[in-house]
């Protein structure tokens, strides 16, 4: 029976209208009224108290020993001494003792008086009684916390050790040493380029930035659609848009290339469709991207239309590798999940962007700044970050699912934040180790750090980017890994389809007549 569903009782299913004999009865008497109830025993009583039961396999193996009915008694076919069970027993404990003796009927008997009979079919009117759950089902810790759902080969977390990868080569490295071309490269073909893959790769990625013009006409209505302006729910209607537009396909119904253009496209057109429709929102035209910019700095350019310091360049380029793949969380998992059922790829990105969009996943670094803003000065941050954890509030931008000690993208943003420099770095640094040793004092024994949402808050302010754009920007790098998941789920795919425990009343109910 399901954990947490009501335990049924035998009371619950049982017949209370027992149909009874006495044991000098003639068994023809008895057998002939068993045939009119259309019932398969009846419990021989020895006035009120049961003492046998006479059921059609008793009456079975005396018409085979050739007895006369009519003169042969009850008393010399019955089982004496029938199994009981009470009222109150579970439905379950009375089931496993018909299983066991191979009965069909038990009497039910509460402080040895006769209260009903409980049958097999009794208890198959009980869908629940024996749930039959999938062989070799698997009980999932809450949250799917430490479950491994699948094999990939894009990357991995390693939380105790503060490690992540994308196909071996430590993503906080790629970071410091590579393009977010490279990454994406890596990602998709699977190892870095050569000198001349770059040139091929980059020359590709170039003339599928721009937005198709069925999409580009409808993108006013979209950014002043509403009287709140949610850029990334704008980017999701957008690019749910461009989806469609371009007519992507069910996987199951195209080849591999078309399925690794459609991942391009998207994964190019991204940043192009953030920065117009933010800008539409502000009443400035959209900037075209610039054909000599590389991803980073062109994401800045469309902006505000100035080539950026290649410093601030840089600095969103060290953040957007840093966050382009991080093992099955919650939004490439869903992308995967999508992509599972045959889905084309635009509907794995719409869903993967909304399971990103929440607070507890990707929805925290503006939050993480409005805390800043909220704390003020340093000398109020204790008191701020005590009062909310007391008040049962999370602080955001810290705690990971799978880091247990510093998120290393946030030791390698916190770096290039203090690049970056300025009086707001220093403060959040202050508010870091203030949080850190609230927490541990708190939540002792939760480990609670910094995790990459706390920084990239900080370094995409001091690179000009406003608020509402943070996730959004994490949203431009992350669809690389989802893409690069996406094709790696239908190259090799299986329904991801699990099962849940029902935990509530037990059915079935009968449905009330109208
Ligand atoms: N502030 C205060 N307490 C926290 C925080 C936090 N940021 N994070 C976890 N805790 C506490 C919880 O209250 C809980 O305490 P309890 O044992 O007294 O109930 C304990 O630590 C464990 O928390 P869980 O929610 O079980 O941890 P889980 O692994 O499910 O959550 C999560 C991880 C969602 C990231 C969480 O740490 C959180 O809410 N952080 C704030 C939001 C945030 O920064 N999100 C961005 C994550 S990074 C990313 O997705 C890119």
């Amino acid at each position: 029976m399901a954990d947490g569903a009501k335990v049924r009782t035998v009371a619950e299913v049982m017949t209370t209208d027992v149909l009874t004999a006495s044991a000098s009865d003639p068994l023809a008497k008895a057998s002939a009224r068993m045939i009119e109830r259309g019932v398969g025993s009846i419990v021989v009583v020895d006035p009120g108290t049961p003492v046998a039961i006479l059921t059609e396999r008793d009456l079975v193996r005396a018409g085979a020993a050739g007895a006369d009915l009519s003169t042969a008694r009850v008393s010399d076919w019955m089982t004496p001494n029938a199994n009981t069970v009470g009222p109150n027993d579970e439905v379950l404990a009375a089931f496993d003792s018909l299983n066991a003796h191979g009965y069909r009927h038990l009497p039910v008997v509460d402080a040895g008086a006769l209260v009903g009979v409980v049958s097999i079919r009794d208890m198959l009117k009980l869908a629940q009684v024996l749930r039959i759950e999938h062989p070799g089902a698997i009980e999932a810790r809450r949250g799917l916390e430490g479950v491994v759902v699948a094999e990939t080969e894009v990357g991995d977390v390693r939380g105790q050790e503060g490690f992540y990868h994308y196909r071996q080569y430590n993503a906080v490295e790629l970071a410091e040493k590579r393009s977010l071309e490279d990454v994406w490269h890596l990602l998709y073909e699977g190892h870095l380029p050569t000198p001349a893959e770059r040139e091929t790769f980059a020359e590709e990625i170039r003339s599928l930035r721009t937005i198709p013009p069925a999409v580009k006409g409808l993108l006013p209505a979209i950014a002043t659609a509403g009287d709140h302006f949610v850029p990334l729910d704008a980017l999701r209607t957008a690019y749910s848009l461009l989806a469609y537009a371009l007519d992507f396909r069910s996987w199951l119904d195209i080849d591999k290339v078309t399925l690794r253009a459609n991942a391009m496209q998207t994964s190019a057109v991204m940043p192009t469709l953030i920065m117009a429709l933010y800008r539409l929102n502000q009443g400035l035209d959209p900037i075209d991207p610039h054909p000599d910019l590389a991803y980073a700095a062109n994401y800045l350019y469309m902006l505000t239309g100035e080539v950026p310091e290649p410093g601030h360049a840089r600095a969103i380029e060290q953040y957007l590798i840093s966050t382009t793949d991080h093992g099955f969380n919650s939004s490439t998992f869903t992308a995967r999940v999508i992509t599972s059922t045959g889905a084309d790829l635009g509907s794995a990105v719409v869903g993967a962007i909304g399971a990103l969009s929440g607070p507890l996943h990707g929805g925290a670094p503006s939050r993480a700044l409005d805390m800043l803003d909220a704390i003020g000065t340093p000398d109020k941050a204790e008191e701020w970050i005590r009062n909310s954890v007391m008040k049962g509030e999370r602080i955001m931008g810290f705690g990971h699912r799978i880091y247990k000690t510093d998120d290393p993208r946030s030791l390698m943003l916190r770096g290039v934040a203090e690049r970056l420099g300025g009086d707001m770095v220093d403060f959040a640094k202050q508010v870091e180790k203030t949080v850190v040793d609230v927490l541990a004092e708190l939540k002792p024994g939760r480990n609670l750090y910094a995790n990459v949402e706390f920084y990239a808050g900080v370094v995409m302010d001091k690179v000009g980017l406003p608020r509402t754009l943070f996730t959004p920007t994490f949203t431009s790098s992350r669809v690389i890994g989802w893409t690069a998941h996406i094709l790696e789920q239908a190259a090799d795919n299986r329904l991801i389809r699990p099962s849940a425990h029902y935990a509530g009343p037990p059915p079935p109910v009968p449905v009330p007549e109208l």
